[in-house]
């Protein structure tokens, strides 16, 4: 079935980078800034071989650039769009790390993180807690899911959705539902992470993020949780 971000996949990149002029940062900067993140949350994955699910992947944004941030992490990306799996299967390595949707074999494995990255405020809200729940399983004993989204109460943020033509169909969701929805799909210690305070200018900043996460005034959030049911997984 033909798919909204199919038609995306060339120029994906060059879109956000022209919606994220405003910001004086680009598509590469964020996607740096959230393995930079993801490392500094997780330090002791970041020499593991820790398996890594980048659920709505897209054309491999963050593929090309994971094994600066964690060199041994064994990669899997799956997303709705054939289009953008297809193209970033073309990445070098990528024709064993990316899977489409209705494929099992990335369903076949369990991981230590899942990660989700602006995917679900393109997703109808009533399939919020089915894709939690569905993912959950997959989630392996003292792994996290981390899921980063924009913050509809930062100003900013709110004009970048509403000038970027992909974001058409962008419904955002607040840090307190989606932490509602984490809880209601089974995920335990739930916790939200306010980030992107930032703009690359200021990228010198960045360590201060750390002492910021409280405060809902960041450019996305970040909701990390658990899964409290360790039965299915291994
Ligand atoms: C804004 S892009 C983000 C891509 C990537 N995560 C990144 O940060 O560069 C949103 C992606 O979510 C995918 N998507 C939309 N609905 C989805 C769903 N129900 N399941 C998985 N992926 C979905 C789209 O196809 C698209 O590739």
């Amino acid at each position: 079935m033909q798919q909204e971000f199919d038609k995306y996949s060339k120029n994906y990149a060059a879109l956000l980078d022209d919606t994220l002029k405003i910001t004086g940062s680009d598509t590469e900067f964020f996607a740096t800034a959230k393995l930079k993140t993801l490392a500094r949350l997780f330090p002791d994955w970041v020499e593991k071989p820790i398996r890594f699910l980048d659920f709505g992947c897209g054309n491999g944004t963050l593929f090309k650039r994971v094994r600066r941030f964690f060199p041994k992490a064994h990669y899997t990306g799956t997303d709705l769009s054939d289009a953008m799996v297809k193209e970033a299967q073309s990445i070098e390595g990528g024709k064993d790390a990316f899977f489409q949707m209705d494929s099992e074999s990335w369903k076949q494995s369990t991981y230590d993180l899942i990660f989700i990255a602006n995917v679900f405020h393109h997703v109808p809200h009533t399939e919020h807690q089915r894709i939690l729940a569905e993912l959950r399983p997959l989630l392996a004993q003292n792994g996290r899911i981390v899921l980063w989204e924009h913050n509809p109460l930062n100003p900013l943020t709110r004009k970048i959705v509403q000038d970027c033509e992909f974001d058409k169909d962008a419904v955002l969701i607040p840090a307190k539902t989606m932490k509602r929805r984490f809880i209601a799909s089974g995920f335990s210690e739930v916790k939200i992470r306010y980030t992107t305070f930032f703009p690359k200018a200021l990228r010198v900043l960045l360590p201060l993020e750390s002492w910021l996460e409280w405060a809902p005034i960041g450019g996305q959030y970040i909701a990390i949780g658990q899964n409290s049911d360790q039965s299915p997984a291994t």
